[in-house]
């Protein structure tokens, strides 16, 4: 459930929880009633990312956010500050703060950090329990002056809109493998997409059959689920352009043949996460007046091992003719992506988005917080990397070293589906490469920072839905 979040001129009387801006110079609000040496007496000097409860013998509860430099402040550092009042604020219900009220911060930019993060931090999968995990907020009051409230409002629209989604993408990952196979889905994006006014289309395994999908099929060999490829398309009035996004969505990722360890394959529920962002993505572009045409494409299969399975030296032909020997069955994703990107090329995007929890060698390279990016445009990835900024979901480009496209080299198909022991992330995207043609291209490896284990700001636990801000980013600032 998400908490629902207004903008008002004076703080509610039915608020539980006040947080109060406070920088590390300037005055100290009075309504706090304590002074800056009793607040420093507490080790609380202002400092961005510190808060400190102040409980009160009667009424709500103050929390002083630290703000640093007023001065300096930016969307970023007050979606964090958002996080972190959020999370102080605990079991209360209702979270009144005038975070998006200080100046020097664009109203709509404060008020949509602010939204997310204090959205973001209340996040919690419900679970299958019969007591489900709630959400203790239930409304956050963005407390805003005359001057500023018109802006702030407007920004709490569009945050709510970014936030709802990534909730989506969240709760798609965290659900169970049995709860949300490419049956269920893909009756979730018909769903999605008849409430949010855009077009689906599902194909089925014999649809995919006599699409020549075979990497797609291939890497549902082994699986008695069948696979679902769904087609997402949101087309506004004169479009400014036309942008593809392609979402890897495994199932569940046992390895097939090429069987994983149980450790590595714990969390392997979340291996659509790709596919989770792309069709939370696809839900609120019309909410946004999104200018551009966005095509998302959700590649959706299990990867199982069984008497049916893909075996390792079978070779597959993928959509766009190419072929592929399979010398490891759990470099999966890549196959389901072949089909994909090929796809998005024949219907003339121009320019292409994968995501996709591609390769634990990203993870070693970025460790868990940061996604790789490769591309062969370099104008289109500075692209992806803005808007990275801007939602403040971390990622690093890694270069498409063009002398490892060798070790894809094999004897019997045009490329093996894995390169040597190193530059496991690089050599998957040249892999991908393959099948871009020569349509701008940004390859997002989100293997990391998929799932947190523990709350850490607008991070909640299990599943991030790392990427979704970032996309519709993209798509609403979209120029061909
Ligand atoms: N889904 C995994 C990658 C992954 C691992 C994502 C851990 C999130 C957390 C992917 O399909 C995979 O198994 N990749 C292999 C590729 C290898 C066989 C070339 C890997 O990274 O080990
Ligand atoms: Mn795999
Ligand atoms: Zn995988």
């Amino acid at each position: 459930m998400t908490a629902t979040v207004s903008v008002v001129r004076t703080t509610p009387k039915h608020a539980n929880a006040v947080g109060v801006p406070v920088g590390t110079s300037g005055a100290v609000p009075r309504s706090l009633g304590l002074s800056r040496a009793a607040l420093a007496a507490h080790g609380f000097e202002g400092k961005l990312g510190q808060v400190l409860v102040v409980p009160a013998a009667s009424g709500p509860t103050h929390i002083a956010i630290g703000i640093g430099d007023a001065g300096a402040l930016n969307p970023q550092a007050l979606r964090n500050a958002a996080a972190s009042l959020v999370r102080a604020a605990g079991k209360h219900a209702v979270v009144a703060t005038t975070l998006a009220d200080i100046e020097g911060v664009d109203a709509v930019k404060a008020g949509q950090a602010v939204t997310e993060g204090g959205l973001l931090a209340a996040y919690r999968y419900a679970g299958i329990k019969r007591e489900p995990n709630r959400n203790a907020l239930t409304e956050l009051v963005l407390v805003a002056g005359e001057k500023r409230a018109k802006g702030v409002a407007s920004g709490v629209e569009r945050g709510t809109v970014t936030s709802s989604a990534a909730y989506l993408a969240r709760d798609l990952a965290n659900t169970p493998p049995a709860y949300m196979n490419a049956r269920n889905i893909a009756d979730r994006a018909v769903q999605l997409a008849a409430e949010t006014g855009i077009t689906c289309e599902v194909f089925n395994k014999d649809q995919l059959e006599a699409m020549g999908c075979g990497g797609m099929l291939g890497v549902n060999r082994g699986s008695t689920e069948p696979p679902r490829m769904v087609r997402l398309t949101y087309t506004p009035k004169n479009p400014t352009g036309h942008l593809a996004l392609v979402g890897k969505g495994v199932m569940f990722d046992s390895g097939g043949l090429s069987l994983k360890p149980s450790d590595g394959m714990l969390g392997m529920k979340m291996d659509m996460s790709g596919a989770a962002a792309v069709l939370a993505t696809m839900g609120t572009l019309k909410a946004l007046k999104c200018k551009a045409k966005v095509t998302g494409y959700l590649m959706c299969t299990d990867n199982m091992p069984s008497g049916s399975a893909l075996k390792l030296g079978d070779v597959l032909t993928f959509r766009n003719g190419k072929t592929s020997e399979i010398q490891n069955t759990d470099a999966e994703g890549r196959l389901v992506l072949a089909d994909g990107l090929s796809l998005a090329v024949e219907d003339k995007a121009d320019a292409i988005v994968d995501i996709a929890t591609l390769t634990g060698a990203c993870m070693v390279a970025l460790g868990m917080k940061v996604a790789g990016v490769m591309g062969n445009n370099q104008a289109f990835v500075d692209k992806v990397r803005a808007a990275s900024a801007t939602t403040d979901e971390p990622i690093w480009q890694l270069p498409l070293e063009k002398s490892y496209r060798k070790l894809l080299d094999s004897n019997v198909a045009d490329m093996r589906n894995i390169g040597g022991s190193w530059g496991g992330a690089i050599t998957a995207g040249l892999f991908l490469n393959e099948f871009v043609a020569d349509v701008p291209w940004a390859h997002l490896d989100i293997a990391g920072p998929m799932s947190v284990d523990a709350d850490e700001g607008w991070l909640s636990r299990g599943a991030t839905g790392f990427g979704t801000r970032l996309l519709i980013e993209l798509a609403t600032t979209f120029k061909k």
